[in-house]
């Protein structure tokens, strides 16, 4: 259903949609005669017809439905005539209308991809690894397709230098908040900073600024954003604040699965309770316990939640970090190997090689 058709027995043209297309990734249907597809015209998500049968596809009089675009290198009063009759939405006309009709395919490509999981990390403890990671999870998760990471924390170090990304153009929660309104899965996806399909929506740099973040509408754009980010990514993963007031409690009800990553000590284990006791009546929550000195069984009993997963303690993460790769240097590492477990889980469902289950 995300294939758009594509009408014209002009060659030129049809070469240069089909190269469009192939940027949004989308691959069309095709047809030269406007008669012959007259089942196709009603059922494809948008139908593209040249200005070289736009009269003859008029004269076949098809259904008259939503998402009929005309295209032609020129179009005369006869081309806006024949598209009026056809009931099209727009003439446009190529090459100046290129990028418009990129941005049309790709809004088809988002709605045809099913949305993507929402993971959510926070520490058990300070310290514990949460953020870094939210981070992992996105640099192994783009095998997937593009991934996003909220970065929900506005005491944190900034997810973005975690993943390298701080000198990158994109906006910031300070900007999408003073914006407001609905937020475009394509256009939330362009406008963050982003490097090799991992995607950050972070706190501006300098403290005033985040001060400056009005609570009630960055709350409302963190709720865009994990909807329009489910749209426009093969996963979202929050990193959550931990003592989360009820707006993180919000957020972690939000994603398909909670990740509280636990290490091994009593006090760590006890404050990692404490955030459990917190977020477990709103959030479907999975232990990771990182590192050695914590039997996971042990650790199920006392929080009585599922231990999902177990970070090794993983060297030269600081190093790479510093290096502006985020914490997965390696694919082969066991960080990554970690982190592709967590995803492959049922409530993530991003297994290797398979596109996402059902
Ligand atoms: N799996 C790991 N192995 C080794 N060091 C880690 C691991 N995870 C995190 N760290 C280190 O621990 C410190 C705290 O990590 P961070 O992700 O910021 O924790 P949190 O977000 O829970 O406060 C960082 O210096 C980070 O490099
Ligand atoms: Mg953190």
């Amino acid at each position: 259903m995300t294939r758009p058709l594509l009408v014209t027995g002009d060659e030129t043209l049809l070469e240069e949609l089909l190269r469009l297309a192939a940027a949004a990734g989308v691959t069309p249907e095709i047809a030269a005669d406007p008669a012959g597809v007259l089942r196709a015209w009603s059922t494809a998500p948008c139908v593209l017809v040249g200005g070289d049968v736009v009269a003859r596809a008029a004269r076949a009089a098809p259904e008259r439905r939503d998402g009929v675009h005309v295209v032609a290198w020129q179009a005369g009063a006869d081309t806006f005539r024949a598209a009026l009759t056809l009931g099209a939405r727009e003439v446009c006309e190529l090459p100046r209308a290129e990028s418009h009709l990129v941005a049309l395919l790709l809004e088809l490509a988002d709605a045809g991809r099913p949305p993507g999981p929402v993971v959510g990390v926070v520490g058990g403890s300070g310290g514990s690894g949460a953020t870094t990671l939210a981070c992992t999870l996105a640099q192994v998760g783009a095998a997937h397709g593009p991934t996003l990471v909220l970065d929900c924390d506005p005491q944190g170090p900034g997810a973005d230098r975690v993943l390298g990304l701080e000198g990158r153009p994109g906006v910031r929660w300070d900007v999408l908040a003073r914006g407001g309104g609905r937020l475009g899965a394509g256009a939330l996806r362009d406008a963050v900073p982003s490097h090799g399909g991992v995607g950050v929506l972070t706190w501006p740099p300098d403290v005033a600024a985040v001060d400056a973040v009005d609570g009630v509408a960055h709350r409302e754009v963190a709720r865009e954003a994990v909807a329009a980010g489910r749209r426009g990514h093969a996963l979202v993963v929050l990193d959550l604040p931990r003592g989360g007031d009820d707006h993180v409690v919000e957020l972690a009800g939000r994603c398909d699965l909670v990740l509280v990553v636990v290490v091994g000590s009593v006090p760590a284990v006890a404050s990692a309770l404490r955030t459990c006791a917190r977020l477990r009546d709103a959030a479907t929550l999975g232990l990771v316990v990182r590192g050695r000195g914590l039997a996971p069984e042990e650790l199920a009993r006392v929080a009585d939640l599922p231990v999902v997963g177990v970070l090794p303690e993983a060297r030269g993460i600081a190093e790479s970090v510093d290096l502006g790769l985020g914490p997965v240097r390696s694919a082969r590492g066991p960080l990554a190997r970690a982190a592709r477990d967590l995803l492959a889980l049922p409530q993530v469902g991003l297994v290797p090689g398979r596109g996402r289950a059902a």
